[in-house]
């Protein structure tokens, strides 16, 4: 689908507020009562990241592990977006696939998906995270990716994003994202937060896209023994086909081109996946402050970002 804002009856991009202390915009506030009264069940995977941290990918990898096996339709007709129903969206954000709620919101898309176990996606920072995950003891994979890269990612993504909040330009967005007024709050918090539930909650896979880069693999193995998968090395090997980012690029199931609000004229969903472009838009200045202003947010030592590989 092309994207063509004179045809299409755009809203205009929504503010942040403040929701119990995280930024936020209406998209995942409207259905909050649902989200928060969500009933996980015991074999529910939750996909957790800080907004552009590898999200796709990752549910692409477990979509791969569970699914890959299905009819092929599964792989060729539904996107990974409804495969992976986005648990605190409150409005279907394309068109095909699953046509069975009547709202194609985050918790309708989860309540009808066909498939088991069911995979859901949130950006949730973790204390925002609907109780009964908890209760049903899920388990939880979260991806985190450095804070430069995952800055420039949602850069660049909130330009061509037109249900984000307007971006302004890089100089205000980099202070905006060091101050976490960002959608989905504070990297800092997100990641440390998650890092720290890590610690008493046994079911939590905490993993980091630069890891992914340097041995997709390796990874995959790791989250499998999480997972209690084995595939045979023959699926092994097609997943990592599959999952390579210039596969999922032109891929219409994963590149997110059936979004009609994305304008892939100002940048693509799959844009880089890299790790170091940062140093394509920090200037010297930028990033000797972020270097100093990181130092003092980021006081948990094991908790460790490469920004280079
Ligand atoms: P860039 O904007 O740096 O390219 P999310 O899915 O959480 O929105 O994250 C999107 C980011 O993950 C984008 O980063 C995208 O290119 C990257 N990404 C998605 N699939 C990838 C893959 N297979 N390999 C590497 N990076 C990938």
């Amino acid at each position: 689908m092309s994207f063509n804002p004179e045809k299409m009856d755009l809203p205009p991009r929504p503010q942040l507020f403040d929701f119990h202390g995280v930024s936020m915009t209406h998209y995942f506030t409207d259905n909050w009562e649902n989200v928060q009264n969500f009933q996980a069940r015991p074999d529910d995977i939750l996909i957790a990241t800080y907004p552009k941290a590898g999200t796709t990918w990752v549910s692409y990898i477990l979509d791969l592990l569970y699914f890959g096996q299905m009819a092929p339709e599964h792989q060729t007709s539904i996107p990974i977006y409804e495969r992976v129903p986005f648990l605190e969206l409150s409005e279907s954000i394309g068109n095909s696939g699953y046509k069975t709620c009547t709202k194609n919101n985050g918790t309708e898309l989860a309540n009808n998906l066909p498939t088991s176990p069911r995979l859901i996606k949130t950006h949730l920072p973790v204390q925002l995270v609907p109780k009964s995950f908890w209760e049903q003891n899920c388990r939880m994979v979260y991806v985190a990716r450095n804070a430069k890269d995952n800055m420039v990612s949602f850069f660049h993504f909130d330009r061509m994003d037109m249900s984000e909040p307007e971006p302004g330009d890089w100089n205000n967005f980099f202070q905006r994202f060091l101050d976490g007024k960002m959608v989905f709050g504070s990297w800092y918090d997100h990641v440390n937060g998650w890092w720290k539930k890590k610690q008493t909650y046994s079911k939590l896979h905490y993993m980091f896209y630069e890891d992914l880069i340097e041995d997709t693999g390796w990874e995959i193995d790791k989250l499998c023994c999480f997972l209690g998968l084995s595939p045979s090395a023959e699926e092994k090997k097609q997943i990592l086909a599959c999952v390579q980012f210039d596969n999922m690029k032109n891929n219409n199931m994963t590149n997110y081109s059936t979004v009609p609000f994305m304008d892939f004229n100002i940048s693509p969903f799959m844009r880089k996946g890299k790790v170091g472009d940062w140093k394509k838009h920090f200037t010297v200045a930028q990033n000797e402050e972020f270097d100093e202003d990181y130092k003092k947010k980021m006081k948990d030592p094991p908790l460790q970002f490469r920004t280079e590989i």
